[in-house]
This record gives structure tokens, C-alpha cells and sequence, in this order.
């Protein structure tokens, strides 16, 4: 099965995959340029949508879908090829590091037939947190365990132990500390003229970078995870969204899944998963649902460090909801290039991400 190219809105009208879109969603007090419609029509399982970087992982979760697995298993089993490809340094092996040079992974998983979930945080030395997260579901009476006693817990049931600091998010590591101030001591490569060494800390990209996954079986039954090497560069045990259920992840049998990517601490402070599945609970389609998440965030940051001139989020949050019936939707604060992956029995395709605000500047 292969995922279908659509590396622009043409291209993908063009290969008919948004055939059936939805009417725009329009959130209060936003033009209607600035919205662009994600929605796909319905078609129960088995259908997998993830984060973009899921591409390879939501056919593997359809693969095993068709196979007969419980769509847990088959979204599990798709995040775990990010999880363990060093190339991807969001999650997993090969994560951006926390400040101190450990890679703390978090992660959590929720199974919709049976209401149970599970999660690990600041998980060090496993490479695949979703299957420890799984781990946590079915082998103890716990939700969340977290830093050593995640790990042993992982031990114990035969999880080994590695390195998961790899040569490329090192010296990444590297390179952000040693631009970190002009006023430490830490250098990085600069010749005898350069005054202001350590200035270009704001070029270095600083992301959130995560998976989610979910999908619909052919029992019909939803599952989800979430999984995340977390803000690079974090203080060590900062904790964030993705292995909080109701936060990175949430699933209600009756009614869908969602999840998310990008600044974890607004949506901690907000519950979105768990926000989006209740609004469609009544009765908002998938990317309605995630709007809604990405204005309550909108209208619940305060700081004006965290605002842009015009009081708007200075971040980004990305959203991915699919329900029941099979529909799915997406949406970001802040939009305009974003896409989700989805994919269904006749393979894989990007759908557009709604959004709340053009990205032009932000960072
Ligand atoms: N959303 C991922 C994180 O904030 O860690």
C-alpha cells in the first residue's frame, strides 16, 4: 500500500482526494480566509489518522488492521517505526535531548473498548515508550508511571537498556548550548572577530515534535497514542502533554479519538484531547472539534510573553480528531502548510490542516 503525493491543495484536489470535503468551519470572530476545511467524509473503519510524520505509521496500522488486529496493536505498532528510526529526532531514538543530554521520552495510550489507559513520562533508555505505556495498561493497576520507576517497571518485563542519544541529535545538543548566552561558559565555533557570541540561540529551532495515532478497527472499536521525545532541550523531568490522557491523547468507543502536537504546556493547561472528543460528542465534526481546542487555547493564554502583537498565541498546537463514523479533521493555531495523514483500506493520503491563523512570521 503507498501514500498517496500531495504536496500541494492542487495536487491533492487534483487526485480527488478531498472528494466529499466538508463545509469550512467558521470559529467565532474569524474570517472565513483564514479557515480552510480538513474534513473527510464519513466511512467507518478501518480507517488510522495520525501527526504528518505518521505517513509510514498509519498504513502499517491499516496493514494490521486488515490482518484483524485491535487497532491499539496497529497503532502502536505504527508509531514504534518513528519511535525507532534515529533519522526522526521528535520522538523516540534519536530525540532531541533535555538540557542536560538525556533523551526523557513520554508517551500514553488509551483503548477505547475497554476504557483503560496507560502511559509513561521522562522514560529514559527505551526506545519505544507506547509499548511501555501499553506495558502500564495491561500489567499493572496504575495509568502513569514515570522516570526510574517507568523504567524498571520496563525492565522487569524485559525492556533493555540503550543508548538512545545519537551522534546527530548530539551535536545538536551541543550546538544549542553553546549558543545559549553570551554570558556562560560554554563557546560554540567562532573566529577572533565575533563580539556577540551566542546570539544565534534564536535560530535554532526548539520544537515540540510529536506522533499521535488513532485509528478505527474492523470491529469498529478506536484506540490512540501518542508518543514524543518532548520540547528538545527541556529542563530534566519536565513532563508534557503527550502522556497525559485527556491531554496528548483521548478515546471514547462511542464517539472518537483525538490527539496532539506542539506546545504541550497549553494544552496541559487546557485538556484538548479530551475537550475535542466531548464536542464531538455534541455533535461537532471532527475538525470542528479541533478549532474549538485551538480558540479555547487562544483565549486562554494570558501572558504576554506567549501573546504576539495582536494578542494572538506566539505558539502553535496541532490537533487530529477522527469519530464513529469515520470521519477526521485536524487544526492548528497556527496554519496554512499543515497536513495530517490518514489512511484507510485503498492506502494513504495528506489532508490540510484547519486553522485559526495564517502563519506568516510566528515562530
Ligand atoms: N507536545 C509535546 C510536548 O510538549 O512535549
Amino acid at each position: 500500500m503507498s501514500f498517496a503525493k500531495a504536496s500541494s491543495r492542487r495536487d491533492f484536489l487534483k487526485s480527488g482526494a478531498l472528494a466529499g470535503i466538508g463545509a469550512a468551519v467558521l470559529p467565532v470572530g474569524r474570517t472565513l480566509g483564514e479557515i480552510r476545511s480538513s474534513s473527510v467524509m464519513p466511512k467507518a473503519g478501518p480507517i488510522a489518522i495520525s501527526s504528518r510524520n505518521g505517513q509510514r505509521s498509519v498504513l502499517k496500522a491499516i496493514e494490521m488492521i486488515q490482518s484483524g488486529a485491535d487497532a491499539l496493536d496497529a497503532v502502536i505498532a505504527g508509531v514504534n517505526i518513528v519511535e525507532e528510526d534515529p533519522k526522526d529526532m521528535s520522538v523516540g531514538y534519536g530525540g532531541l535531548p533535555n538540557e542536560a543530554g538525556a533523551v526523557q521520552l513520554d508517551s500514553c495510550v488509551m483503548h477505547g473498548p475497554s476504557c483503560r489507559a496507560g502511559g509513561v513520562a521522562a522514560l529514559e533508555g527505551i526506545k519505544t515508550p507506547s509499548k511501555v505505556a501499553k506495558l502500564v495498561l495491561d500489567r499493572s493497576d496504575h495509568v502513569l508511571l514515570v522516570g526510574l520507576g517507568a523504567q524498571r517497571f520496563a525492565q522487569m518485563h524485559g525492556f533493555k537498556i540503550e543508548d538512545l542519544l545519537t551522534d546527530r541529535a548530539r551535536e545538536r545538543w551541543v550546538e544549542w548550548k553553546e549558543g545559549l548566552s553570551n554570558r556562560d561558559d560554554y563557546l560554540p565555533p567562532h573566529s577572533m572577530e565575533d563580539k556577540d557570541i551566542g546570539e544565534n540561540i534564536e535560530d535554532l529551532e526548539r520544537h515540540w515534535g510529536t506522533i499521535h495515532c488513532s485509528a478505527i478497527d474492523l470491529a469498529g472499536n478506536i484506540s490512540g497514542v501518542t508518543t514524543t521525545s518532548g520540547l528538545a532541550f527541556k529542563i530534566p523531568g519536565r513532563v508534557g502533554d503527550s502522556p497525559i490522557i485527556g491531554a496528548g491523547c483521548y478515546v471514547d468507543n462511542e464517539v472518537g479519538a483525538a490527539g496532539s502536537t506542539g506546545r504541550g504546556e497549553a494544552n496541559l493547561e487546557n485538556l484538548c484531547s479530551f475537550l475535542i472528543v466531548e464536542r464531538m460528542r455534541m455533535g461537532d465534526s471532527p475538525e470542528q472539534a479541533c478549532l474549538y481546542a485551538c480558540e479555547r487555547i487562544a483565549s486562554h493564554t494570558k501572558l504576554a510573553r506567549l501573546l504576539d502583537d495582536e494578542d494572538r498565541p506566539n505558539f502553535t498546537v496541532s490537533f487530529y480528531a477522527l469519530n464513529k463514523a469515520g470521519e477526521v479533521g485536524g487544526a492548528q493555531i497556527w496554519g496554512g502548510r499543515g497536513q495530517f495523514a490518514v489512511a484507510d483500506a485503498n492506502g494513504g493520503r495528506l489532508v490540510e490542516m484547519a486553522y485559526l491563523y495564517a502563519r506568516t512570521t510566528m515562530r
